[in-house]
């Protein structure tokens, strides 16, 4: 595929990687896209640029449109991370821009990557804004979003917000807006890509969200540097971003365990039925052939978590470890928890599923339910009313 014309004088000029499955450990099934932007005025500027082994795509795709791409002014990198500045130093030296407009820990990364303290750096602030000719780029810093260099660029004559990170997610398509795509595929993708990467920074969202409308940036158009281009859904990313980073949560409850003899598997089944009987929705996972990319989307929407493990070596079993370690990192907010599992002798897998709660503010439901090598009909019993228990709580608190 081309270059694609996205609006008068604005291409995307990107790559798109249909076989990556694996993005710093975020299974991509999808692949994705390392977008790029070209504003073609009377400065021509370029926002971005690709993975570096996509360069010579990507230079193809600037030399259709401008034929020689050291007609190329000025360079502005909104996001440092190697997945779309990889390849700014080959870029650098291919268009030989006058000036790199960036944030202050833009530069320093920059440095800190390409060791080069000689490019011509411009540092810009939320506020600043540059004339190209009949266009101005108006810039806003949005630091920890989800990089302490990451900002973004709105071009108010066009509308158009060129968002980094922000607004896109990992899918790879041979057309380039979200009305030439399935509508569910895409908010799956884009869920998946707030609970995975932008969760953490959510005060950080809301603040910048905040500035958009202090700023009265009318936004007709988000060009992400990932994905598709929002045109027809821009009301409906814009209030996911709101509600996912407010931490609005659905009336579900999530059963999440792992299981060496099926034991606590017996329990989180119990847990689940039980859930289910108050019409509640539930959802029964078993970690250990549970994808964590998928899952972490899951976890983020939902209100009600039931985590299990098994006791081992005085621990958690290592994929529910893992998991959890996952999970605390990505700091979800505003749940309702409840801790179970079976054990044979010391039996601290439930103790420690509990400091997972307390350290992601979740909200202890019940001190939860260990069960002595296997369950008995009444220990399944009791697993069942802690799984309505959990779901009242889930419903009361969601107000359904
Ligand atoms: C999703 C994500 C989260 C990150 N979180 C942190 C962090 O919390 N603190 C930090 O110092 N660096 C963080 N980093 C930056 C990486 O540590 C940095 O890119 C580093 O250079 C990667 O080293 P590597 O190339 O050996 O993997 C994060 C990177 C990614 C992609
Ligand atoms: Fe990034
Ligand atoms: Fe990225």
């Amino acid at each position: 595929m081309g270059a694609v014309k996205i609006k008068e004088g604005l291409y995307w000029v990107g790559a798109v990687d249909w076989n990556v499955r694996n993005f710093h450990g975020y299974t991509t099934h999808r692949g994705t896209t390392y977008n790029a932007y070209l504003l073609v005025d009377e400065k021509v500027v370029l926002f971005d640029t690709v993975k570096l082994h996509f360069f010579d795509q990507f230079m193809e795709h600037i030399r259709e449109v401008l034929g020689d791409p050291r007609k190329i002014d000025y360079l502005v990198i909104n996001h440092i991370e190697p997945d779309h500045g990889g390849a700014i130093a080959r870029t650098v030296e291919a268009i030989q821009p006058e000036k790199i407009f960036c944030t202050r820990n833009g530069r320093l990364g920059m440095i800190g990557y390409f060791h080069r303290e000689d490019w011509p750096f411009v540092e810009v602030k939320t506020g600043d804004s540059l004339k190209v000719g009949r266009r101005t780029i108006q810039f806003v810093e949005t630091p920890m979003v989800h990089w302490p260099d990451s900002m973004v660029s709105y071009i108010p004559e066009e509308k158009v917000l060129i968002s980094q990170d922000a607004f896109g997610e990992h899918y790879a398509t041979s057309t380039r807006f979200d009305d030439d795509v399935d509508f569910c595929e895409l908010f799956q993708e884009v869920a998946k890509y707030y609970a995975n990467i932008v969760l953490p920074f959510s005060p950080q969202v809301q603040k910048v969200l905040q500035t958009v409308k202090d700023l009265k940036l009318e936004i007709e158009m988000i060009c992400p540097d990932h994905g598709v281009i929002w045109r027809r859904h821009v009301k409906e990313i814009l209030e996911a971003y709101d509600r996912w980073s407010r931490y609005e949560a659905e009336p579900r409850v999530l059963v999440i365990y792992d299981t060496m003899w099926h034991s606590t598997e017996k329990m989180a089944w119990a847990l689940y039925e039980g859930a289910v009987s108050e019409g509640v929705e539930a959802e029964f996972f078993r970690l250990s052939v549970t994808d964590t990319t998928e899952l972490m989307t899951e976890v983020m929407r939902a209100k009600g978590l039931a985590f299990g493990s098994s006791t081992l070596n005085n621990g958690l079993l290592p994929t529910v470890a893992g998991f959890t370690t996952y999970m605390k990192g990505l700091r979800p907010r505003n749940k309702l928890g409840l801790a179970f599992g079976s054990y044979g002798w010391s039996g601290e897998a439930v103790k420690h599923l509990n400091k997972v709660f307390e350290e992601t503010k979740t909200e202890i439901v019940h001190e939860g339910f260990r069960v002595k090598y296997a369950p008995t009909e009444e220990d399944l019993a009791r697993c069942r009313e802690l799984g309505r228990l959990l779901a009242q709580k889930v419903k009361e608190a969601c107000g359904v």
